[in-house]
């Protein structure tokens, strides 16, 4: 299995493994979010990686520009959203892997925060906590019995400790639709 950046040919195969990993529910809607994004001038710069087994892709990260607002400087950060692995290769760790390297690249790039609204029990596993605590609103209020799903990681020494803000996502991820569960 390797893990590398995603090629502009490889849109439609992408667009599938959301389909098929957030099934009939939420697929499709999941997938046009990603196509959306691809076009999104202001996700740029974004961060999209695909894992690939046996010349086939199995799973998906993006990675989108955000800007934090109201911060006492300009931060650079990025939100991680969505991941998808494809149903039968799931829970054998690709999607832990994904996001490793994606937190690797970016904090190459220099980036300083990352955030994340998902599973609580999932992504801390990856060095995320909690970013309310820290001082890091989301773009829209998120519940208080969800507010462990809005979660952010420094990839820099002491910018949680001395930085807050409220988060504002480009264009297409910033329609409330996105933050409401
Ligand atoms: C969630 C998802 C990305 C995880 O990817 P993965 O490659 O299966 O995850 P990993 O193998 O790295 O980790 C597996 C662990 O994640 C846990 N996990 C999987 N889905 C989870 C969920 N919805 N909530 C909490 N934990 C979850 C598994 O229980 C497993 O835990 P274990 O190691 O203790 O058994 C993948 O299951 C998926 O694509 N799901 C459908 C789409 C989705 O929900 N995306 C995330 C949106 S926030």
């Amino acid at each position: 299995m390797k893990i590398r950046k995603s090629t502009e040919p490889e849109r439609k195969e992408i667009l599938n493994i959301h389909n098929r990993a957030f099934g009939n529910d939420k697929g499709a809607e999941i997938a046009k979010l990603v196509d959306d994004l691809f076009d999104d001038e202001t996700a740029m710069p974004l961060l999209s990686l695909v894992a690939v087994e046996n010349n086939k892709l199995v799973g998906h990260v993006l990675f989108t520009k955000v800007v934090v607002t109201k911060a006492e400087k300009i931060l650079s950060a990025q939100i991680l959203a969505p991941l998808a692995i494809l149903p039968d290769k799931q829970k054998k760790g690709i999607g832990e892997e994904l996001i490793n390297e994606g937190l690797r690249l970016l904090e190459e790039a220099g980036t300083e925060l990352v955030f994340v609204l998902g599973h609580p029990t999932y992504y801390p596993r990856c060095g995320f906590i909690p970013a309310g605590a820290q001082g890091f609103d989301a773009p829209y209020p998120i519940p208080e019995e969800h507010a462990e799903a809005w979660m952010v990681q420094e990839l820099r020494d002491d910018v949680l400790k001395r930085h807050s803000g409220t988060v504002q996502c480009s264009e297409v991820l910033n329609e409330p639709q996105h933050w409401r569960e």
